[in-house]
């Protein structure tokens, strides 16, 4: 099967497990809600029958009728409260973001930059801080201006590490100059303004390639898509 077959099968079975417990849980609690339900009713109709002997039957059958009425109220409720539970979830996940610390504003903007796209990394090391294991290990390599590379090496070897190092998504140690100049002088939106990357997951986007080719989905000038062709 092709690597999309193989993906989509795989996300496939991850939703139809999480799909089918989420199914289960909805019908175990519908199940004991029902049962207290009818405990409810059995317990009215009960008293009824074998503690009260003067009501009159119209007002015993009123009470039976509102008695079930409520319970199924009363499910309703409790089934939107879960639900509204399970959403705030979501809301949880979003609101982590605000606890982010946000990233420094400071550093330099240059005119025309870079203009021949020279990359030089001296002695690069990243250290993820969740892991503290050296995923980058004094890297040094040079890429003249138009030439194509391969970064060629196994899974986790560290080949997106690198391109991280290039937007400064992490804190690197050593230095890294596009066309002489230390990217760490840099502010972080001017640099990642000015150079784009393709990853290697494909997502499906809304919106022209000019818009999502700039990570801040700046209006970059026309002019540098000039050359943008599709084979
Ligand atoms: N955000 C992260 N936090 C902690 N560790 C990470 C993080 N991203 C990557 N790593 C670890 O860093 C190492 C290098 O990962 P990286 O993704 O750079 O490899 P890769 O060469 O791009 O692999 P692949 O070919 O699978 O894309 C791996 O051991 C990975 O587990
Ligand atoms: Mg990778």
């Amino acid at each position: 099967m092709s690597y999309y077959g193989t993906s989509c099968c795989r996300h496939q079975d991850l939703f139809t497990s999480a799909n089918y417990i989420s199914l289960c849980a909805k019908r175990a609690f519908a199940f004991y809600m029902d049962l207290s339900s009818v405990i409810f009713l059995i317990i009215i109709v009960g008293r009824f029958l074998f503690f009260d002997v003067d009501t009159a039957a119209g007002d015993v059958g009123l009470a039976i009728t509102q008695a079930a009425g409520l319970a199924m109220i009363v499910q309703f409720a409790l089934m939107q409260w879960s639900e509204t539970e399970s959403n705030m979830t979501s809301v949880e996940r979003a609101l982590e973001y605000t606890y982010l610390r946000q990233e420094t504003k400071e550093g330099i903007k240059l005119e025309d930059w870079p203009k021949k796209g020279e990359i030089n990394y001296v002695n690069v090391s990243l250290t993820y801080r969740s892991t503290n294991e050296k995923v980058l290990k004094n890297i040094s390599f040079a890429v003249k201006s138009k030439q194509k590379i391969g970064i060629v090496g196994r899974t986790g070897a560290g080949k997106s590490s690198i391109i991280s190092t290039l937007f400064r998504l992490y804190n690197y140690e050593g230095q890294i100059f596009v066309d002489d100049v230390e990217i760490k002088t840099l502010s972080l939106e001017f640099l990642r303004q000015h150079i784009s990357i393709i990853p290697q997951d494909p997502i499906m986007f809304q919106g022209t390639i000019r818009k999502r080719t700039s990570i801040l989905y700046s209006n970059t000038p026309m002019k540098r898509y000039g050359k943008l062709s599709i084979k």
